[in-house]
């Protein structure tokens, strides 16, 4: 079981290229997003909620507004950065069976949330757990998960409808895959490199 648990850790790739479109099953949706459920989060706030969008003309226009975003970091970029950065897919919006908005609302749990009153983001770092448990329930189920954080905060809570005061954390696409890649996108492409693990531990003090 411990092993099973290590070779899904590995095997979870960030997914842009290889989703099929194929459907999923309802059973398999409901027990990726119940393990999304089961995460820990502060004060036991659960602030996450899921919005499983599935229409096409939603999923189009958040596309497109994912283009312009794309365009605008392009234009930061110079020289041959520019050049590895045309080269990346940077989403699967249109290609994957369907999406996963994950929101976080500041207010669940309050006012008084247990170990949150020194450290705010507390709030978001548990629905970003939320999101690494459904990421890796996919990854156990076959299915591809793809995080896509080029948008505006205001334009998705427009689009989908999202009230005032809850944030809109990712924008997730999810689907059957051709394939999972061995090596990040990124790393195949030049852009980045995984640092080795042994130069993420300080022992005692940074
Ligand atoms: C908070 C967050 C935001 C991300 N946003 C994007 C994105 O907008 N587009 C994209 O292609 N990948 C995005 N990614 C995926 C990363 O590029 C990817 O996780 C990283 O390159 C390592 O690859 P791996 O997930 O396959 O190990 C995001 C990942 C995280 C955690």
């Amino acid at each position: 079981m411990m092993h099973d648990l290590y070779e899904i850790i590995h095997r979870r790739r960030d997914v842009r290229a290889e989703f099929t479109g194929d459907a999923v099953d309802d059973a398999v949706l409901d027990r990726i997003l119940t393990a999304a459920h089961a995460a820990p989060s502060v004060g036991m706030s659960q602030p996450w909620d899921f919005i499983v969008v599935r229409e096409e003309g939603l999923k189009k226009a958040f596309h497109e507004h994912v283009r312009h975003e794309r365009d605008v970091f392009a234009a930061t970029l110079e020289g041959e950065a520019a050049g590895r950065f045309a080269r990346i897919k940077i989403d699967g919006v249109l290609e994957s069976t369907l999406s996963i908005v994950v929101t976080y609302d500041p207010e669940r749990g309050g006012p008084a949330i247990l170990g949150r009153h020194a450290i705010a983001d507390a709030g978001l770092y548990s629905v970003c757990l939320a999101i690494q448990n459904l990421w890796l329930a996919a990854t156990a189920e076959e299915l591809g998960v793809g995080w896509v954080s080029f948008y505006r905060e205001e334009f998705l809570q427009e689009l989908l409808g999202i009230p005032a005061g809850i944030r809109p954390v990712a924008w997730l696409c999810v689907g059957p895959v051709s394939r999972l890649q061995e090596i990040p996108d990124l790393e195949r492409h030049g852009w980045r490199r995984r640092r080795p693990p042994a130069l993420a531990r300080h022992d005692d003090r940074w």
